[in-house]
């Protein structure tokens, strides 16, 4: 079945997948969009929720003149409020925290590569958070969710994700797995202003 036909079988209900063809598999989501895997292939759908159908276009867009390079996940194909990528295999950084898997300073300087590869491509590399960075299995770090490298406005969470990694993360004792709870604590306080970052 063409994906087209595939990504038209999913349905959403207050911006959330409700059911999907069986030869999807729900991988991940995010605030616009419900991303799945193609079952047996390297393909990763990203289908957007009915009300920000609009940004698979714009994301599109920023993906084509990335032109496919390593910092990013492989582009095949935008559609009609749907993109298809390269499936990329790994964890997020936000489950490298869960987990305990150790965020290295070579991660770090390999994120900032690549935004700055995008900013010189005259992107303004924004929402880069923990949510949208993936660590593979051998090692490689690929910046997903790219919609927002078009607006103009400075977003200032990776530059604070860096600060929070040196002054904190860094520290000897502090422990590098972290409960969730805890995560998502720290994420509502950054999110209120709440913390002295
Ligand atoms: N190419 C991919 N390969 C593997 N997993 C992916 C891929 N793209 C997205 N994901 C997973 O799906 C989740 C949601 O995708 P994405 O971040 O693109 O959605 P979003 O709605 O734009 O997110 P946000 O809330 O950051 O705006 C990601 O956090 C990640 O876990
Ligand atoms: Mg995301």
């Amino acid at each position: 079945m063409e994906t087209k036909d595939l990504v038209g079988k999913v349905v959403f209900k207050d911006n959330q997948p409700i059911h999907e063809p069986e030869e999807l598999e729900l991988i991940g989501q995010g605030r616009s969009a419900a991303v799945f895997r193609v079952k047996g292939t390297g393909v990763a759908v990203k289908v957007f929720y009915p009300d920000f159908k609009d940004l698979a276009d714009i994301e599109g867009e920023v993906y084509k003149k990335l032109n496919n390079h390593d910092f990013f996940p492989a582009f095949y194909e935008k559609g009609e409020g749907y993109l298809t990528m390269e499936y990329v295999e790994g964890i997020t950084f936000y489950d490298c925290l869960v987990n305990g898997v150790p965020i290295t300073e070579e991660m770090v300087e390999y994120v900032d590569r690549a935004l700055e590869f995008a900013y010189n491509l005259g992107f303004n590399p924004s929402d880069t958070h923990l949510k949208n960075i993936l660590l593979t299995p051998d090692g490689q770090v690929k910046v997903i969710d790219v919609v927002r490298f078009t607006q103009n406005f400075d977003c200032p969470h990776w530059r604070d994700l860096k600060k929070a990694y040196q002054t904190f993360y860094q520290r000897r004792f502090v422990p590098k797995k972290i409960p969730r709870f805890f995560i998502e604590f720290i994420i509502r306080l950054y999110r209120r202003r709440l913390l002295p970052i």
